[in-house]
């Protein structure tokens, strides 16, 4: 599945490869509004729902280390957002009906919503050290 879509120039962070993990895993996210507009895969949340899980906890551990490398201050509260993002979506992927039509544009509302506010606040501060 091909989805298109604008990257706002104010969620640049001039890091090219954390650049090119945020713009693959909103590519991921919005694989979810695909679905749900198509309403022929609901079958492939989970799929999609537990990829997206897995790719943001390799992002978290790049952005952590190079926050550690770099001496950023407020690591810790940074490394706290992201492990509070991956519980929470772990409880929704367990919890959620899988059949359910809303359940895709529920979780694309919840991981859109958490990485823009994310990258706007966090991840930018912390280039701001790197
Ligand atoms: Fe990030
Ligand atoms: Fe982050």
């Amino acid at each position: 599945m091909h989805v298109e879509f604008a990257w706002p120039d104010d969620l640049v962070l001039g890091i090219n490869q954390v650049d090119a993990e945020h713009i693959a895993i909103i590519a991921q996210i919005e694989m979810l509004q695909a679905l749900e507009i198509e309403k022929d895969g609901v079958s492939d949340f989970e799929d999609i729902a537990n990829g997206i899980k897995d790719i943001s906890i390799k992002h978290f551990a790049h952005e952590e280390r190079m926050m550690e490398k770099h001496c950023v201050p407020d690591f810790e509260r940074h490394k706290r957002e992201h492990s509070s993002f991956i519980n929470q979506i772990t409880r929704f992927i367990s919890l959620s009906k899988k059949d359910n039509n809303d359940t895709a544009l529920q979780f694309h509302k919840i991981c859109g919503n958490w990485y823009i506010k994310h990258i706007r606040t966090y991840d930018k501060k912390m280039a701001l050290y790197i």
